[in-house]
């Protein structure tokens, strides 16, 4: 069930350049099942800015009740965000959408992330190693300021990071460690930017694959049409990344 609540800070750290892990306790997180789906927060108590800003959940704790969200510091929202400290509290909309399916992920999983798509396969790391999934991580970011939880993934699983610029791990993409690795998985999971979903998704034609859109969004929850894109199945069939994603199995979408 969608809840709005007035979430504590537990805390906030800056974990990467610009980049900031936030984690929120309240019984919100009691409603928090799937990995990939997200949050809608609002980034302010004052009426500007007015939208609630879209941010992906990494990791869920119900025994604690708290969640931690991972976001890039990039706009005027998201910087209001960032200086918000334990003394705050957070106006948190969610859980929102569609996650990752985790049943259906065989025995073996690559689980593809790029920048702040990385966030949720944590999530969804833990939970496919809790179900006896070995996952491999093919985690892409720009330069090596901007590389954040690799250790955590480590600690889960063979992981591999590439980083646009080359200062760390593999120069180039995510789709340069893909070439080299083999083909022995059951199910690919992947999150990040536009591209890097196609260049996947024609990686592996004939693979179950699943990927999260990173869209922008106004309402978060299926009624301003922000987020509509059209699919495959038909000339006229639409779906809202919000509600009826952010996770779609490949080749439905046409971003
Ligand atoms: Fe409003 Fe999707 S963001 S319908």
């Amino acid at each position: 069930m969608i809840k709005q609540e007035k979430m504590a800070i537990v805390s906030q750290i800056e974990i990467a350049k610009n980049i900031f892990e936030l984690t929120v306790a309240g019984s919100l997180v009691q409603e928090m099942n799937e990995p990939g789906q997200f949050v809608h927060v609002r980034v302010a108590d004052s009426f500007e800015p007015l939208l609630r800003r879209p941010i992906s959940v990494a990791k869920i704790d119900k025994e604690a009740s708290s969640f931690t969200m991972i976001y890039r510091s990039e706009g005027r929202g998201t910087s209001l965000l960032s200086q918000k400290t334990e003394r705050d509290t957070l106006d948190v909309l969610g859980p929102l959408g569609h996650g990752f399916p985790v049943d259906e992920a065989g025995k073996k999983a690559y689980l593809i992330g790029g920048g702040i798509g990385v966030p949720p396969l944590y999530e969804l790391a833990l939970q496919l190693n809790a179900k006896g999934v070995e996952t491999v991580h093919i985690l892409g970011f720009e330069s090596s300021e901007a590389v954040f939880y690799e250790d955590k993934f480590r600690a889960l699983g063979d992981t591999h990071i590439a980083t646009v610029d080359g200062s760390h791990g593999t120069e180039g993409f995510v789709t340069h460690i893909l070439n080299g690795l083999p083909n022995d998985f059951d199910t690919y999971y992947s999150c990040g930017p536009t591209p890097m979903l196609e260049a996947v998704q024609w990686a592996y034609p004939e693979k179950k694959g699943f990927l999260s859109y990173e869209q922008r969004m106004g309402c978060g929850i299926g009624a301003c049409f922000a987020c509509v894109c059209r699919t495959t199945r038909s000339e006229t069939d639409y779906i809202k990344v919000c509600s009826d994603g952010p996770v779609f199995p490949a080749g439905v979408v046409i971003s």
